[in-house]
């Protein structure tokens, strides 16, 4: 052929730009740190996530309860949320473990609406259907109740493993069960990512530094766990849920990402959990006094939820198989966060009449808690977008919508 005569496309070449003329792409998804910029159509992704927990609405919207002593439920008629149209080749199958929790139902949300496929698999312990009620029925979602604990086989590409109670109280109601599935729920999740090729992530936690005598804490930091102690069952349980992860890449090659997230608060969060934020946002509701424990100057640095996910969709699809912290630097202590709820649900009310009582101090309960997060802006470039008061802001308004539906 002459060198001036136009090449003739394959026939694949022909398929492929008729698909992406039809299908977003995948590669282009912005995540919700770009989402929240001054951009329109960015901003409107956001106002769908909001709408999502702010005023939720289920497949089935009437419930009618008659005289009989039956009840009647009746399909909703709002639409599924809008999700994006992803040429097949880049569309994949998602599995989200825990998905029906706090964390797992906000990363469902976004896998969602970036337009992939989604399982959700929970045993419903600390999660919920309704946060995930907005999806079931949707040809792009499924919902199984299943415990990791037991293996199960489905074919997907990607795992995000999340099942695990999160707050003290619920996993130390049952600390046995809670080892269990940092071991046996993470071991049948990396047997199956191995069987199915897919790529694992596990979110692992803060919690594997213990006490921490190093701080800001680094990945690098090997921790300061109490092995015997009540939050052992949870910390260990991770710790061993990490080597297996590793332990399942050298030997079997199986293509691991490991998140260590720190301290994350946001709407969806079980509020009878025990866990700072949301008690204090409770109380302050109530108008109750807030319980600190100990004297107030032991330190945190809360996350925002919307941030978190972002981190997540990130270390997933990057190369990076080193575990990345991902958790904010801005820092407080406990009566300054304890100070703030009850000055923003004083703005937001017009009334608060809580004070803060202190307590005894928990055992084990780290004295600072703040990650070093330079390996997740290098090689994610990952930074938290949300400051704690915009975050606590729309926390505060779920809860309220909450509680005004309890009533
Ligand atoms: N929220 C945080 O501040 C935080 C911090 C560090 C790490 N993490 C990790 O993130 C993940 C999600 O945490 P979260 O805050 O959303 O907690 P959560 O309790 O709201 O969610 C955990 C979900 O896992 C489900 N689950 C528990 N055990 C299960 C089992 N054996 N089989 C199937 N499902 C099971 C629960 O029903 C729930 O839906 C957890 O792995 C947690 O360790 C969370």
């Amino acid at each position: 052929m002459p060198d001036s005569a136009p090449p003739t496309p394959s026939a694949v070449d022909t398929v492929r730009a008729s698909l992406e003329s039809r299908y977003s792409s995948a590669t282009s998804l912005p995540t919700l740190s770009a989402m929240t910029s001054a951009n329109g159509e960015e901003n409107s992704m956001m106002a769908t996530l909001r709408s999502l927990y702010l005023n939720p609405h289920t497949a089935l919207a009437h419930t009618v309860q008659r005289e009989d002593g039956t009840v009647t439920y009746a399909p909703g008629s709002r639409p599924y949320p809008p999700v994006r149209l992803l040429n097949p080749i880049e569309k994949k199958r998602v599995l989200v473990t825990g998905g029906a929790g706090f964390v797992g139902s906000h990363l469902v949300d976004r896998l969602m609406l970036m337009g992939h496929n989604v399982i959700c698999i929970d045993n419903f312990f600390t999660g919920s259907k309704s946060n995930v009620a907005h999806w079931i029925g949707h040809p792009n979602f499924e919902l199984i109740r299943h415990d990791v604990v037991d293996p199960i086989l489905v074919e997907v590409d990607q795992i995000y493993h999340l099942a695990c109670p999160a707050s003290p109280v619920h996993y130390q109601s049952n600390p046995v069960k809670t080892l269990k599935t940092g071991f046996f729920g993470t071991y049948n999740m990396l047997g199956l990512a191995k069987r199915v090729k897919a790529r694992f992530l596990l979110s692992s936690t803060s919690e594997i530094y213990g006490d921490p005598e190093e701080h800001p804490q680094k990945e690098s930091y090997w921790g300061h766990v109490n092995c015997i102690g009540p939050r052992a069952c949870y910390d260990e349980g991770k710790r061993v849920a990490e080597t297996l992860a590793y332990s399942y890449q050298r030997q079997e090659g199986v293509d691991i990402r490991v998140a260590r997230i720190f301290n994350t608060f946001g709407p969806r969060m079980n509020w009878n959990d025990g866990r700072v934020v949301s008690n204090f946002i409770l109380q302050a509701l109530k108008s109750e006094n807030l319980s600190v424990y100990g004297d107030g100057q032991s330190t945190r640095s809360f996350q925002y939820v919307h941030d978190l996910v972002d981190g997540l969709l990130k270390l997933m699809n990057s190369d990076c198989d080193e575990p990345v912290n991902i958790g904010t630097q801005e820092e407080f202590t406990i009566d300054e966060f304890a100070q703030m709820v009850i000055d923003l649900v004083k703005k937001e009310n017009g009334i608060c009449e809580s004070k803060v009582v202190y307590m005894d101090a928990l055992q084990d309960d780290p004295q600072k808690r703040k990650p070093d997060t330079t390996k997740a802006k290098e090689w994610l470039d990952w930074e938290p977008q949300w400051k704690v008061i915009d975050g606590l802001r729309e926390t505060v308004k779920y809860f309220k919508t909450q509680l005004e539906d309890e009533l």
